[in-house]
């Protein structure tokens, strides 16, 4: 299944330096991610609450939320693209890297801005954002020695591959319950809340909850694992999204957790809520620091959806189900998963259906 690689694992490829442009254009564009944010932020809440929204302001705030969104697809556009192909086997994993690092974008701001908020620290997010990504930059683009270095062939990991996937099927049933819950949030608050005290009795018993976590953290890292070998090699788009959405999934899990089980339960002594999830009273949306969660929160449902759908089509394949209906399989899964994305997202920033 490895022999499509257009260009051989064992290839020397052309020793063309890199241009500084193709590490310095996305990382400068990550780094001013949070200043997209505050502007949408800024836009929307210079409109009173239920007052009409001027069609300029409406236009205005729906390119700068595709600009939040832009920001992982750059990375998703990074990691797809053919340039680095005529560059230098080290080069091109570089290149290939920052991309998922960029993928993960909205999701590693919220974790910065939790962990930055318990230790207590004075600089702004936005800064201590820019800084780190512009010493990113700076890092990747050094002349590093070992340019003429082939790319390592991928290893198979038959057996690590097996487990996600088994572990991932027994996270799979709290996930599934975790968003039909948040799909009450279109019901209101108090029904969110009745469907939740449902599902705490299982997955906060004394058994279920460190076997979930257990099981997510294997996720995290058996993934990360199998992430760090694919993405050693250029592939075709839906590896590629498969392992973007699985980096990003890692990191949204350990900031999501840690989210959860540490600032909120055991720093600031939160009850993990409905309030918690939406940042009522102020919303998501109207308040400055939450913002983040909406992009964060959005793209989390959706990939973890269409990430159990690239799995499935891998299977499938595997299976000998032909190409092409293993390929609408997962198109239907992305469907599927930016329409639960959305329902949820409404219900969260309140819309109700009655
Ligand atoms: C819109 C998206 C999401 C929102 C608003 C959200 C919100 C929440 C909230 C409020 C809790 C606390 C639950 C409680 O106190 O009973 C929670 C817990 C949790 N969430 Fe999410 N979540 C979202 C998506 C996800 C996704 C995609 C995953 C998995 C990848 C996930 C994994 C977890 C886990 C493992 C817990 C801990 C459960 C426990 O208390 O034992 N969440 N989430």
């Amino acid at each position: 299944m490895f022999k499509r690689w257009a260009d051989s694992p064992y290839q020397m490829a052309a020793s063309k330096p890199l241009s500084k442009w193709v590490v310095w254009a996305p990382v400068l564009t990550t780094s001013v991610y949070p200043y997209f944010l505050n502007a949408f932020h800024t836009l929307v809440t210079s409109v009173e609450p239920g007052a009409v929204i001027s069609p300029v302001y409406l236009l205005l705030a729906t390119v700068v939320m595709l600009a939040i969104f832009s920001v992982p697809a750059m990375g998703f556009a990074l990691a797809c693209q053919r340039i680095t192909r005529q560059h230098n086997a080290v080069a091109q994993l570089k290149v290939r890297r920052l991309a998922l690092f960029i993928i993960c974008a909205p999701t590693l701001y919220c974790f910065v801005g939790v962990n930055l908020i318990m230790l207590g620290s004075p600089v702004p997010d936005e800064w201590f954002w820019a800084a780190s990504w512009i010493g990113f930059g700076l890092y990747l683009s050094r002349d590093g020695s070992g340019l003429q270095q082939p790319i390592r062939p991928i290893r198979a990991m038959p057996a690590l591959r097996v487990a996600h996937g088994i572990a991932g099927a027994i996270v799979l049933l709290f996930i599934a319950f975790h968003l039909f819950n948040h799909l009450f949030g279109l019901a209101g608050p108090q029904v969110h809340a009745q469907v939740m005290e449902i599902g705490r009795t299982v997955y906060r018993s004394s058994f279920v909850e460190p076997v979930l976590v257990i099981a997510l953290l294997f996720q995290v890292f058996s993934g990360l694992r199998l992430a760090w070998n694919w993405s050693s090699v250029g592939s075709d788009n839906y590896r590629i999204f498969q392992v973007g959405s699985g980096v990003f999934l890692a990191v949204f899990i350990l900031g999501h957790l840690n989210a959860v089980f540490v600032f909120a339960r055991t720093y600031a002594g939160i009850e993990t809520g409905w309030d918690f999830a939406s940042g009522d009273p102020v919303g998501m949306i109207r308040d400055p620091w939450g913002i983040r969660l909406l992009p964060h929160y959005a793209i989390g449902v959706f990939f973890i959806i269409t990430h159990l759908f690239s799995g499935l089509r891998v299977v499938m394949l595997a299976h000998g189900v032909s190409k092409s209906g293993a390929n609408k399989t997962w198109w239907g899964g992305a469907v599927i998963g930016a329409l639960i994305s959305l329902l949820i997202m409404l219900g969260i920033t309140g819309v109700r259906l009655s």
